[in-house]
């Protein structure tokens, strides 16, 4: 870069020098909590290079107005609002209502929203014979992302009835239903149908464990549990399932689409399955005598291939606050429901000798959002297998929202990584007879 282009350089603007001599002045992106981004936008069109960045760690794929986090300090807000003021005070429903629109609701916005999902919490009749062609050990998360592409059938483009808004309230009220209706279908028990005058959770909790010979009353302890689970997981800007959603999205898939693929995203044991594994891990511990310190070995070798599941985050580098609200939450939900759960004690346990331990320390792992939820979990009666299908039910407003806002930038391309090739250079193609 010579003199005069330096001096003319814009104030916020960055310089990068590369091997071969080129220089390019690439512009930097402030956020509203001044955080900072390269824009790279023009670099490979002026110097033919690209970035390397596996698992996009350093990599910023969109500009949003929904969640901010600042993994060193523990901060985590929905739409302005910190998360702690969300859990002790809002509902789910409002919540949802916050993220995909962008403010609390008022009366009259939580009243229309309120019968728009009451209005939607049904099933076509047809969909209760997809639950039937399951094989009896299909885990809910697999039945749950084909029952929500399925809906794209039901209500998307084709059918006339592909109106965005009816399209979120559609899937928030219908995918408490499918979970529900998995879970009948997985113990045998007929369907249990929504009922408009409950709210959100003692709806999902009556089609879960009603029967239709016993009278079914929620538990409000149990309601209050699940409404604090559901805040806790609505959205957490770009993690693995929500860049799924956007990545799908950004090719003009349907919502019901882009949310299918986020559940499978969302599936995996270092994602949303964690809280699945994270009970079997303790049960493992605990059958196995409670030798915490052999576990926590165990996690510090590299070759056994075992981690402590619920522990570590890409982004939260000191605590996670969904977390200690869960944490302090958990005690709280199993007094009130007079549970005494070994598995908490061994949790807390753990999570002394695991950060106390300088492998830990020194890495920054602590206890993430899925340590304790499975606790609570279970103690509300939900099965294990059904953990990552709950996180599933609280992500999806996050997951819309985040759609909507791709949908609604102009700006907005396809989602297309580039890579660095290391294979072999071009040879000639070698006829069958003359392979070796
Ligand atoms: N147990 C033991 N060691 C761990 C753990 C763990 N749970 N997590 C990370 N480490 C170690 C890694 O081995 C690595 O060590 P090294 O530097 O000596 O190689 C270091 O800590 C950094 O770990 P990475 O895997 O590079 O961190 P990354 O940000 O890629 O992964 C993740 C984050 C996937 C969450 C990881 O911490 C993990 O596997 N945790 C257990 C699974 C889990 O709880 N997932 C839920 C996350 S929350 C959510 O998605 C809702």
């Amino acid at each position: 870069m010579s003199q005069n282009a330096a001096r003319e350089l814009k104030s916020n603007n960055a310089v990068l020098y590369l091997p071969d001599g080129q220089s390019i002045e690439l512009p930097v992106i402030t956020g509203s909590e001044n955080e900072k981004a390269i824009d790279i936008g023009k670099l490979r069109s002026q110097t033919g290079h690209i970035t390397m960045d596996p698992g996009y760690g350093n990599t910023g794929s969109c500009q949003s107005e929904i969640t901010f986090l600042d993994g060193e300090k523990g901060i985590l807000r929905y739409r302005g609002i910190p998360i702690e003021q969300l859990a002790a005070k809002a509902t789910f429903v409002e919540t949802a209502y916050l993220i995909i629109y962008g403010h609390l609701p008022n009366q009259k916005e939580l009243e229309l929203f309120r019968y728009n999902l009451n209005h939607h919490a049904m099933l076509h009749e047809d969909m209760k014979h997809f639950f039937a062609s399951f094989s009896g050990q299909a885990h809910p998360m697999a039945i749950l992302s084909a029952m929500v592409a399925s809906l794209s059938g039901y209500y998307g483009e084709e059918s006339g009835m592909d109106d965005p808004d009816m399209n979120a309230a559609r899937l928030i009220s219908k995918i408490r239903t499918l979970a529900a209706f998995s879970y009948k279908k997985s113990i045998g028990q007929p369907f249990i149908y929504p009922q408009d005058s409950l709210s959100y959770c003692a709806n999902f909790l009556r089609m879960m464990f009603a029967v239709p010979t016993r009278d079914y009353e929620p538990d409000p302890v149990v309601v209050d549990a699940l409404n604090l689970l559901l805040i806790l997981h609505a959205d957490h800007e770009q993690n693995c399932s929500t860049a799924t959603v956007r990545t799908v999205a950004s090719s003009h898939a349907s919502l019901y689409a882009s949310v299918a693929a986020g559940i499978l995203a969302l599936w995996g044991p270092l994602h949303g399955g964690a809280n699945q594994k994270v009970i079997e891990m303790l049960e493992r511990i605990r059958m196995d005598g409670g030798n915490i310190k052999k576990f926590v070995d165990m996690a510090k070798d590299k070759d056994s291939g075992f981690r402590l599941m619920g522990f570590g985050h890409r982004v939260y580098k000191n605590f996670d606050p969904r977390a200690t609200v869960i944490k302090n939450a958990c005690d709280k939900v199993l007094d009130k429901l007079g549970i005494e759960d070994p598995i908490l004690d061994l949790a807390k346990q753990l999570e002394d000798v695991a950060l106390s331990d300088d492998y830990f320390v020194e890495r920054k792992l602590y206890p993430n959002v899925d340590f304790y939820s499975g606790i609570i979990y279970r103690a509300i009666g939900i099965p294990v297998n059904m953990f990552t299908v709950m996180f599933a039910l609280g992500r999806l407003p996050g997951w819309i929202g985040q759609w909507r806002e791709l949908m609604e930038d102009p700006g907005h391309r396809i989602t297309r990584p580039r890579q660095i090739y290391q294979g072999q250079t071009a040879v000639d193609y070698i006829p069958i007879e003359k392979r070796a």
